[in-house]
């Protein structure tokens, strides 16, 4: 078979890190080239265990800087596009940087793959541009229309209508995955699983959004790489993909799950405000990856979470330095926000 080189773009962040890993063990014979800004979200100690492989290099850079992008595109086979602005409640707080790397980021990408012969490019959106579910029923499927609520998936899905009119206009393959909530290793503490277990483990409370009613359909980053390597290698041109696993646990039930595998009960809850425009129950219908590509999650939800929670016990080098003076400072002005 062909060897490929890839280009992935924020790397250093959560998924991306575990896509390079799972890619490397996969495909040992592809290179990658990691681009990646190193935001307060990119932590190349994600990446020790690849970083003195001969066929992984990483390229500190903004996927804004078109000489870069284009220098870089120029050796690339396929170009996997994952860096983003990625947290809720940080774009609310300040919108336009969605702007800059959600929307701008990846036009430079696409015009760039377009430039160098139209290059086979897989974009990660989200389940969220499609808005929210305010009952039980229903699933997102990909004809479900755009709905975005705030101003995270707005950027998101203007990337994603950007992306698909260089399918059109310009004939570039591209593809793209809505997927639902990832948890797993390499998770920036912001996040509500990371967020949390570590916090019971400090012997903190947890802060609960509201009444902790909101539903998230979880996916376990592995099975979301495998997904993606699906797609890229027999994924459609042109086509979108929805990527979850019906795994729906409300906030609260989470919040329950974790207080037992750490060893504390409900007095570690604290209720705090709502976040601003909560959306309350995202679902994924993913029978199109499944009968098209095969794809089933490999993980069941309570083995992965333990997984998960085993890995942040092991590895408190990798998230006690993440919670420092610029976290905590975010955290104070977030919490200013959801009580304005
Ligand atoms: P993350 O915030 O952990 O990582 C983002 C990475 O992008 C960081 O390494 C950061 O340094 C880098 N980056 C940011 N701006 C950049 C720029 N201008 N140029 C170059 N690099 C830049 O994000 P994540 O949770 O790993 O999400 C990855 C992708 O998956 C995003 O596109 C996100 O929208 C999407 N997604 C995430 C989830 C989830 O649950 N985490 C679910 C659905 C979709
Ligand atoms: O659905 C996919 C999306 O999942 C991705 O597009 C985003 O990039 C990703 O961040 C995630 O968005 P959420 O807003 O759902 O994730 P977050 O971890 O911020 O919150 C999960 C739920 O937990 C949500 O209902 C809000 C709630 N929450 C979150 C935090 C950080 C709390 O109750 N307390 C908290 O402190």
């Amino acid at each position: 078979m062909h060897h490929k080189t890839l280009l992935v773009t924020g790397g250093a962040g959560f998924i991306g890190s575990n896509f390079i890993h799972y890619w490397l063990e996969e495909h040992p014979e592809d290179r990658i080239i990691n681009l990646d800004k190193l935001t307060y979200a990119g932590n190349l100690d994600s990446l020790r265990d690849v970083e003195e492989k001969p066929n992984y290099r990483f390229v500190k850079g903004d996927i804004c800087d078109k000489n870069l992008v284009n220098h870089l595109v120029s050796d690339a086979d396929v170009i996997v596009h994952f860096a983003a602005e990625s947290h809720n409640d940080r774009v609310n707080l300040d919108p336009e940087i969605a702007i800059h790397t959600n929307i701008i980021g990846t036009h430079v990408l696409l015009d760039a793959a377009h430039r160098h012969g139209n290059k086979r490019f897989h974009h990660i959106s989200t389940d969220e541009v499609f808005g929210h579910l305010e009952t039980e029923e229903g699933f997102f499927s990909e004809e479900t229309p755009y709905n975005p609520r705030s101003f995270y998936p707005a950027s998101k899905a203007a990337s994603d209508y950007w992306a698909r009119a260089y399918f059109k206009i310009k004939g570039l393959p591209v593809t793209i995955s809505n997927c639902s909530n990832n948890f797993g290793p390499y998770q920036h503490v912001e996040k509500l699983i990371p967020l949390f277990v570590t916090n019971l483990m400090e012997g903190k409370k947890v802060p609960l959004y509201g009444d902790g009613s909101n539903i998230r359909d979880w996916l376990y980053v592995i099975d979301h790489c495998r997904a993606i390597d699906l797609i890229i290698r027999r994924g459609k041109a042109g086509e979108t993909y929805n990527i979850g696993t019906n795994y729906e646990v409300a906030n609260v039930d989470l919040t329950m799950k974790l207080l037992e595998l750490l060893g504390r009960d409900e007095s570690s809850i604290k209720r705090v405000k709502d976040r601003k425009g909560h959306d309350w129950r995202y679902a994924i219908d993913a029978t199109k990856l499944k009968s098209e590509l095969g794809w089933e999650p490999e993980y069941r939800f309570n083995e992965a979470l333990e997984r998960t929670v085993d890995w942040y016990k092991t590895n408190e080098w990798w998230w006690k330095k993440l919670k420092n003076d610029e976290f905590y400072e975010y955290c104070r002005k977030n919490y200013q926000e959801n009580n304005r």
